[in-house]
This record gives C-alpha cells, structure tokens and sequence, in this order.
C-alpha cells in the first residue's frame, strides 16, 4: 500500500482517554480481534488517502506530503473531523466515505426490493438511508398483474425495517434510515400514526413532507387535496387543521413524526435540471436528489477562540484556515470514495455535493461568555456560519478554476453566476459520535448537562463535570466536590448562589432553553447553511401541544427546513438524561 508509516516526528493526537476508547471499539483497523492501528495512524492513513487524490490533479510528491501533513494535523488537534465512514473506511477494504444517501423507490415489486438490497449494502459500511415513499400507490388500490389489492406505503416500511434489523451494520454502526411521506399522500393519516407505538419501525426516522399548500390551508383553515401518485389527480380532501393538529399530538407524545418544508429544499435544489428532492438522510440535515450521496465533515469551533487583550475573541483566522482545507479535503474525499451503486457513483460525481458543518458550539459561546438563550447567542450563529459558507465557497471557486466546475454546473442555479466545484457546501449534523472524540459539544446543540453521575462497572457513582464549567469553577473561586455533587443531582446550575449569576447564565442547558431560542438558533445557522440544520427542539415535561403547534408555526415563518421536537420523558429509552445517567 501506498500508506507508509506514521513520521515519528508528527505530533500526537490530542485525544481523551475516553475518546481513545470510542475508536478501538469501533474505529481502528482489527486483526484477529485485537486493534492493528492506534489513533494516530487511523488518522494517517485517512490523510494520506485523501491527500493522494491531488496526484491526479497534478501535484507532485512533495505537494501531495505537504497536504498529508495540514490534513493529519487539523484532525490530530481536534480541528475537523470527517464523518465516521471516512475515519472507519478511508484506505481499507470497504472504502465507502459518506454518511448519507437517498435512495429512490418507484412503485413496483422489483424497484421496491432493489431498494432494500442497496440500503442493506449501504448500512454495512456505514452509511444512512433516506427514502420516499410518496410514489408508492396508496393501500387498497388494485395491482394490475394480480388483480389485488396494495398494500401501501405504511406496510412497505415495516419491511425495510425488518431488513434493517436483520443486517444491523455487522460490527460498524446500526442502520439508520428516514422514511418521508408527502402530507397529500392518501395513506398520511396511517403514516403519522405509524410510529404511536415505540417499538414499531424502530430502524426509521419518519417525517411529513410539509407543503406550501398545506401550510396555506392550515392557516386559512380550509381543505387540501390528496393527490393519486399515479394519475396526480386528486382523489380527496382532508382538513387541514386537523391534520396538522394530529401531527402535533404524535410528537407531543413521543417526538415522532418530524416535519420537512419539502417545497423548500425544492427552492433551494441547487440543480432543479435533474428532477425534485424527495427525501432527505435519517438525521434529516442532507435533502438529496435519488441516489445521491454527501460526505461530511465538521470544524470544532471549541477551539476557534483566541485571547486578545485578555479577552476571548473568535479567532477568525483559525477558521479561514481551516474551512479552506477542509473544503479541499471534503472535495477530494468524493475522488477517494468508493461508491455501492454505478447510479450513485455517476450522481454524486455530476454534483460533487459536500457538508462542512461545525461541532461545539456551545462550548464556543461558554468561552465567549455568551448565553445560547440569547441575542447574542443568535448574532453569533449568524456571523459564523456566514463566514464558514462564504469561505467554503471561495475555497470551491478556487478548485473549479483549479480542476473544472461540477459536471452538472450547466443548467444549475450557479450556472453563468460563479465557478463552482461543488453543488453545495455546507450542512449541520448531529455530529454524535465525532464530538464525542473530539471533546466537543455535538452540533449546534446547546449543553445538554453541566455536571452528571454516572455509575460505572462496579456500581460506582462518578461526578462528570463539564471540563470548561470546572476550568471556571477553578478560575473564578467556586470550586468545591459538594457543589459539584449537588449540581450533577439537580442537573442545572440555575439557583445555585455559589455560581456567579453570568456563569449560571452561559452554562443554561437544553432543557431550561425556551423552545424559541432553540429555532432562532436553528434559523441563524440555517440562514448560511446550503444543506440543512440537524437541531432537537426541547420541550419541558409539561409543554402542552399548543407550545409544540406554535414551534412548527415559528420554524416555518423563520425558514427552517424542517423541525424535530423532543418532550423531556416522553420516550421510554431516552439516549441522554440528566440526574442519573448509565
Ligand atoms: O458523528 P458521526 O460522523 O458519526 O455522525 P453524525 O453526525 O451523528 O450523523 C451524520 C449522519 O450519519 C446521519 O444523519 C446519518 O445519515 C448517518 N448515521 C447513520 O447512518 N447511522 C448512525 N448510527 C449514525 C449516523
């Protein structure tokens, strides 16, 4: 292989313990079950991969060593992190890069199945799969070859969710997959209330696809047309209020069914030339045309804030620095890749789309001292992520000049405006387990605890404190184990007059966060985002549905692109809580 070993000069990378864990487990290459490959050359060996690609655009040997070392370095900080695919696959057999994938499914017995052979392929290296089933002819209507009757969309996806279950991604990462219905599909009523009951369908996030015209109705409070997929004429009405009232309940109940402005990622498909966007990958960020693929990739905006007159500032330049290589790095993972399908393989190339987003957000503006429930918290969002798209878009002007435009430009909504190497540029992800190796709060989430317990093996009961809260603790005076305690048993730190009300302030957490701030915020970084936000909206235990309609109601005047609600307790397993967590 053309990997040749780690310089022993190249700094170590500046990982957790806890982080060093993350990897062997899932990571790092094994031989004969034990770990073949530390930390370090996992990031080598993604680095050098990647920065290979510049040979065929030309660069020589000493370029392309250049390159491998700026790559290794901003992951060895913690700077970027690709997408968990390209860590796991770059250079190894699977070679398969990206996070996120539509697959098309049209309405027959043989596309249908195709479908479920390509996601299965997908989920075992590690991607996620999104789907429409709005082509799908409703339940009941007639199958000519039989003279049966259909089964429908609802009961298709019970069947992609058994395949899910069965493949379960063999040693990598659980199937994921999103499941979107048009709200004038006949079946929506069946497909919002798929998922009242917690165990079915557990494989799938599921999400209305919300038009223009139903958001009309809803608020003149008239009927909508359902529409036939087949004929495209309409074959009923519903109320819209009451639609949309029941898509309330559902997520007040147990979160599920999201929403997607579908019409929206429609205005802002950057090439409407090659048909409508459907559906978008399970964590909702990522609208794709079918059988499109993205790679993304985040910068840990923890560490873009420098000191400046004792002040911390954003350091701004850092993260020029860094969004330009990681845009070149993004553009060259698509070269890198290797793709499951030939459709997807000619799709992805014709648009080169990629997804540079940010982690650790929220521990940026703890060390700007700014509160995430705040005007400042908003401006923040907004500055950044302009900064973050506009230099993205330099950085894929420049490589359009350098190695052409993508093969799709023409007829695209950048034809004849600028030369561009990449159909999009930027989307926000969950970032779940790339933060959590880099140290970072995940996304553009607020905290989500300042302090937990957590039992470990033998029963024990450790404090985690938040390392940035504890470095202030020390700094400003309040340090103290007893406080730390009480703190981790009440989960906040709102009321505690032991902390200074500033720093009870900018550590506020997810739970105490109007649901307001939560979408402004949303909003802000939607604003500058090509792709789309992945953002949990929480509610408290006691919001009533009325505070969950009016959050829709304010995603869709700010311009969201879609909305995912979360009410403290309302699910059984919930990932994360604060008090006691496992
Ligand atoms: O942090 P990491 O790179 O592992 O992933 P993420 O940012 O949490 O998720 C990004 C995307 O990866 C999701 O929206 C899914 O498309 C995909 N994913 C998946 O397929 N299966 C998972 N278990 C997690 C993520």
């Amino acid at each position: 292989s053309f990997v040749e070993s780690l310089p022993k000069t190249w700094l170590r990378a500046n990982l957790t313990p806890n982080a060093r864990v993350i990897l062997e487990k899932r990571y790092l290459k094994q031989e004969n079950g034990k770990v073949a490959e530390s930390p370090e050359e996992m990031l080598y060996r993604v680095a050098s991969v990647i920065a290979q690609i510049e040979e065929k655009f030309g660069k020589g040997k000493k370029e392309v060593k250049e390159l491998t070392k700026s790559f290794y370095e901003m992951m060895a900080k913690l700077e970027f992190m690709p997408n968990s695919p390209t860590l796991m696959n770059a250079g190894r057999d699977l070679g398969q890069l990206s996070a996120c994938f539509v697959l098309p499914i049209d309405d027959s017995m043989e596309e249908i199945f195709d479908a479920i052979k390509n996601a299965a392929i997908i989920h075992k290296s590690g991607g996620g799969t999104g789907f429409s089933f709005s082509r799908l002819r409703p339940k009941n209507s007639t199958v000519r070859s039989t003279g049966g009757v259909a089964s429908g969309p609802v009961s298709f996806m019970k069947v992609f969710n058994a395949a899910t279950e069965a493949v379960k991604q063999g040693g990598t990462r659980r199937g994921a997959n999103m499941g979107i219905l048009r709200v004038d599909h006949p079946d929506i009523l069946e497909f919002i209330t798929c998922k009242e009951d917690n165990k079915e369908i557990t494989n799938f996030n599921i999400s209305v696809g919300i038009t223009e015209a139903f958001m009309k109705a809803v608020q003149e409070k008239a009927q909508y047309n359902l529409i036939d997929p087949h004929s495209k004429e309409a074959v009923g009405q519903l109320y819209a209020p009451d639609v949309f009232t029941m898509i309330v309940d559902r997520a007040w109940r147990n979160g599920e069914p999201g929403v997607i402005f579908i019409d929206r990622l429609n205005r802002d498909n950057p090439t409407p030339q090659l048909g409508e966007i459907e559906a978008t990958n399970p964590c909702g960020e990522q609208p794709l045309l079918p059988n499109e693929a993205c790679n993304l990739g985040s910068i840990n905006l923890k560490l873009m804030v420098t000191e400046k007159d004792g002040k911390v500032v954003v350091d701004w330049e850092r993260l020029g620095t860094i969004t330009r290589t990681a845009t070149r790095f993004l553009d060259n993972v698509i070269e890198a890749n290797t793709y499951p399908l030939p459709a997807i393989e000619a799709m992805v190339k014709g648009n080169r789309k990629i997804g540079l987003g940010v982690m650790g957000f929220a521990d940026m503006l703890i060390l700007l001292q700014a509160s995430y429930a705040s005007e400042d918290g908003v401006e923040y969002a907004e500055k950044i992520m302009n900064f973050i798209q506009t230099e993205a878009r330099l950085e894929s002007q420049r490589l359009a000049e350098e190695r052409g435009n993508f093969p799709n430009y023409k007829g695209s909504i950048y034809d004849g405006v600028r030369p561009l190497r990449n159909a999009t540029l930027t989307t926000i992800a969950p970032t779940g387990t790339i933060s959590m190796i880099c140290g970072a709060s995940s996304g553009v989430e607020p905290l989500f605890a300042v302090a937990y317990t957590k039992t470990v093996m033998d029963g024990t009961a450790l404090i985690e404190v938040n390392p940035i809260f504890q470095s202030f603790a020390e700094e400003y005076g309040f340090n103290s184990p007893e406080l730390m305690r009480k703190i981790a048993e009440k989960g906040t730190v709102l009321g505690f007059s032991e902390v200074p009300n500033w720093v009870q302030e900018v550590f506020v957490t997810a739970q105490e966060i109007d649901p307001e701030w939560h979408i402004r915020i949303q909003a802000a970084f939607q604003k500058y985002t090509d792709n789309a936000v992945s953002k949990t909206i929480n509610f408290a235990n006691e919001a009533t549905h009325e505070d969950i309609a009016k959050a829709y109601e304010l995603a869709y005047e700010l311009n969201c692109k879609g909305l995912t609600v979360y009410r403290d307790g309302s699910r059984e397993e919930q990932v994360l809580s604060t008090g006691i967590a496992k």
